[in-house]
């Protein structure tokens, strides 16, 4: 091969490593056992001839990694992720490396996860399973595990873009929730399943589902019974610790809070505080302010559900963002369009169009 391609680490599938080869490229996987790569180790990886990075998100890709990439020639740098609150775009910039990320083939699978994180907290199935495992069990009572039923209830979801809209449609086809949502966007779309929803319950003699475009994200959290934040962008100075004490306390006593987005965009400590203090408040997480740890005493909360962000972690997805961040790489090798650039509001192709895996 021509050109030298690093991915940061081993990918699942194998058609991403095809798609390479085939045009000319050397794929050289790190398989450094450690799980957190530090800028030294890349630098190490990128050494003096290379073309194109893949990298996740744990991976500080800063000026240092950048100008390193340039020196050795490279142009071209793609995330494994949606979410690229991990790469100075603007040292990207400085550098000339194109950025990809990878939206698109993980939208079902992330608003699934925010689908099931919000199902077990409501329904306490953690609680409820860890209790049965403890031998726990010695009968049916009436009282046992009481959850929250979601149907009728409202759903809240900050962020309607491609993932929260896609879980905002699972709560309400499956669940018959209402929605309100909060969002610089009109979802126009989305509205429109609503309302085309509502009219079909109607007909069949059943309760319509409502929707409401909220003009503040406060009357989401005051309205909705179950709250998913689901941002876009998903972490930056407007964003950081919107969810904090003072947020918190304008929610339902017994509302159900999910977060698939960045752990920073939640205030943890103020959150396990609230946890404590509402044991009928339920939380479902899958990312964590300081990954890989937890703020002090969120792993006691029976009321919380955790998760090591596996968001996107469904094989199809994962193989498929593999596909796009090659894909991404490639395309700049070769001169073409990046093919996911982050800082393009529509995807370069519809994400129906994208190859799977
Ligand atoms: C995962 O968190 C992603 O941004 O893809
Ligand atoms: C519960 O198991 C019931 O039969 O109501």
């Amino acid at each position: 091969g021509r050109y030298r391609v690093i991915s940061t680490k081993p990918m699942p599938g194998t058609r991403w490593i095809k798609l390479l080869t085939d045009q000319d490229c050397r794929v050289e996987i790190c398989t450094e056992k450690k799980t957190i790569l530090s800028v030294e180790d890349i630098l190490a990886l990128i050494g003096t001839k290379c073309d194109g990075v893949i990298g996740q998100l744990t991976e500080d890709w800063g000026d240092v990694l950048f100008s390193a990439l340039k020196r050795a020639g490279g142009t071209a740098f793609s995330n494994m992720a949606v979410g690229y609150n991990n790469v100075n775009m603007d040292a990207a910039n400085k550098n000339g490396i194109a950025v990809g990320n990878t939206p698109g083939v993980l939208t079902e699978t992330t608003a699934e996860l925010a689908a099931s994180l919000s199902l077990a907290a409501a329904r306490r199935i953690v609680e409820a399973d860890q209790f049965m495992r403890a031998g726990l069990y010695d009968g049916w009572l009436p009282h046992l595990f009481v959850g929250n039923l979601l149907k009728g209830q409202t759903v809240g979801v900050i962020g309607a873009g491609r993932i929260g809209s896609a879980y905002a449609r699972m709560m309400i086809e499956g669940f018959k929730m209402n929605l309100i949502y909060y969002d610089l966007y009109q979802a126009t779309r989305l509205e429109k399943f609503v309302t085309a929803y509502g009219q079909f319950l109607k007909a069949n003699g059943e309760q319509p589902v409502t929707w409401k475009r909220a003009a503040t994200m406060e009357d989401v959290l005051r309205e909705a019974d179950v709250v998913s934040i689901s941002l876009h962008p998903i972490l930056d100075k407007t964003t950081y610790h919107l969810i904090n004490k003072e947020r918190l306390a304008i929610m339902k006593k017994e509302a159900v809070l999910v977060n698939c987005s960045r752990g920073p965009v939640v205030h943890e400590v103020d959150l396990v505080e609230h946890l404590r203090a509402n044991p009928m408040f339920r939380v479902g997480l899958d990312v964590f302010e300081d990954e890989p740890y937890m703020k002090p005493g969120l792993a006691e909360m029976k009321n919380a559900v955790v998760v090591p962000h596996i968001a996107s972690a469904s094989k199809w997805t994962r193989e498929g963002m593999a596909t796009l961040a090659a894909l991404n790489v490639l395309g700049k090798i070769k001169g073409y369009p990046i093919w996911h650039n982050p800082n393009q509001v529509e995807p370069f192709l519809d994400e129906n169009s994208v190859p799977p895996p």
